[in-house]
């Protein structure tokens, strides 16, 4: 591979990873008149790109981790009895210990853990529910019960060049101000960490900690929407020097004391392909969730999963906390996201845990908002190198007004996710030089014209063509 046009001086080339690898699966890379066809045939819409015509998938972080030889070997473990199972208490005893809450309910992904938690908490109409930033699964789980989502990050969030060392943050002040404007009103606070919606960015232990002697004071149940919980933890030991000395365990532990109990998808950081869970302490709340997930999820200790994926779970929580890992994911994603800064790519600052994410309108600034440039973006950097990214922008918020006229949200990213202790450095110089060549041919990207697109959810199934 030809890098030398890439400037790399004073990138960070990470030190090796705490592992080897013993299994491979092959790929390939589709010739370019292959991924005009599929593009075309895909309507515009990387969803519809089938996997195999891809050669770096870095559509999303969830559900995509390599398994180690503990999880696979975990699996003929599996207790696959319907209740009760053998594997549900050691799943169990792993979150007990690492998180400390009493109460465990699996789940079959983080948003059937969110259906269930709202249904409990009753939320309808009138009711509000508050955090750093919703993720849309969460958002669209609330506005489901005719309730509202309010998103408190802090401001700084939204500038995109702006380095915070804790740009997820939530803003007290304005916290404060909504419990104390809408008594009564507030039936959750719910904090994401770390915070996908705003670039991956962590949220500090002070933010965690003032947040709960808050909701405290208002008697307002605090969760941590906990999916990258390991990764958050990694950024309070290297970003605030009060922790440097603390072990990843300690720390995490520091933040889920810090709140009622957690939300769970295990697709992040349990380093698992399925699987979700709420653990908590309060008893009420847990017995109303077993209650009403027979319903849906099943019995409440196997919550819609096999007993083979708790084992699996409980290996990959543990091994998650391993700082050496989480310093070479790090590193990993901070390489990528250097190598495409100092050539001139626009991305997010500071880069973020699980992925880094472009500026879609600074990238292509010729096209505008009406057709989608990231979307173009996202769809040209799969013509380029065949690599899936997902546009996080006007196509996943943008609402329309009465007139039926788009508001463009504030942002528009595309997101190169990178899946956890799959890609190789050479995958990363890959994505990287690729992505720096479209750039320097940037505008050649064509917009998109939408032709069909659902009213909830619209990325997954909106449709476009190209605007000749
Ligand atoms: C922060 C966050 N919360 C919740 C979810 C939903 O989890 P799942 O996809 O397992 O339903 C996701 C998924 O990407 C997420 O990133």
């Amino acid at each position: 591979m030809d890098i030398s046009f890439l400037n790399v001086d004073g990138i960070t080339i990470p030190e090796p990873p705490p592992y080897k690898i013993k299994t491979v699966e092959f790929t390939r890379i589709p010739t370019k008149d292959e991924r005009t066809k599929i593009l075309r045939e895909a309507r515009y819409n990387l969803f519809n790109v089938p996997s195999e015509a891809i050669y770096l998938d870095l559509l999303t972080d969830s559900g995509t981790a390599a398994m180690s030889d503990l999880q696979w070997s975990a699996l003929m473990r599996g207790d696959e009895a319907y209740a009760s199972a053998r594997s549900f208490f050691n799943f169990r005893k792993a979150i007990q210990e690492i998180m400390g809450y009493n109460y465990v309910i699996p789940t079959h992904q983080g948003r059937a853990a969110e259906f269930l938690f709202f249904k409990a908490l009753e939320l309808g109409p009138g009711d509000y529910a508050l955090s750093n930033q919703f993720f849309d699964t969460t958002h669209a789980n609330i506005v489901n019960r005719g309730a509202k989502a309010i998103d408190l990050v802090i401001e700084d969030a939204y500038d995109v060049q702006k380095e915070l060392p804790f740009k997820g943050d939530i803003d007290l002040k304005k916290v404060e101000q909504f419990l104390s404007d809408y008594p009564g009103k507030v039936k959750t606070i719910i904090l994401t960490i770390t915070n996908n919606s705003g670039g991956g960015q962590p949220v500090s232990l002070d933010n965690i900690q003032k947040l709960g002697t808050l909701a405290k004071e208002y008697n307002v149940p605090f969760f941590l929407d906990a999916a990258r919980f390991a990764e958050n933890a990694y950024f309070i030991k290297t970003r605030d020097p009060r922790y440097a000395d603390w072990s990843i365990p300690k720390i995490a532990r520091a933040m889920f004391d810090a709140a009622d109990g957690v939300l769970v998808s295990a697709k992040k950081d349990c380093l698992v392909n399925i699987g979700g869970f709420i653990a908590l302490n309060d008893k009420e709340l847990y017995q109303k969730i077993r209650r009403i997930m027979v319903i849906t999820e099943g019995f409440p200790t196997y919550g819609g999963l096999a007993g083979r994926d708790l084992e699996a779970m409980a290996q990959g929580i543990r091994e998650v906390l391993n700082e050496e890992y989480l310093r070479y994911r790090v590193e990993q994603v901070t390489l990528l996201g250097q190598l495409l800064d100092k050539n001139g790519v626009p991305v997010l600052k500071p880069f973020g845990g699980h992925g880094i994410y472009l500026d879609g309108l600074a990238f292509a600034p010729h096209i505008p908002r009406e057709q989608w440039p990231s979307q173009a973006v996202t769809c040209a950097i799969y013509e380029q190198g065949a690599i899936r990214a997902t546009e996080i922008g006007s196509l996943v918020f943008a609402e329309k007004d009465e007139n039926g006229n788009w508001i463009w949200p504030k942002l528009d990213f595309i997101r190169l996710a990178i899946p956890r202790r799959v890609y190789l450095l050479d995958h990363i110089f890959y994505i990287a030089k690729n992505i720096v060549e479209l750039k320097d041919n940037a505008d050649q990207i064509k917009g998109l014209n939408m032709t069909y697109a659902p009213p909830i959810l619209k990325h997954f199934n909106a449709e476009f063509e190209l605007v000749e």
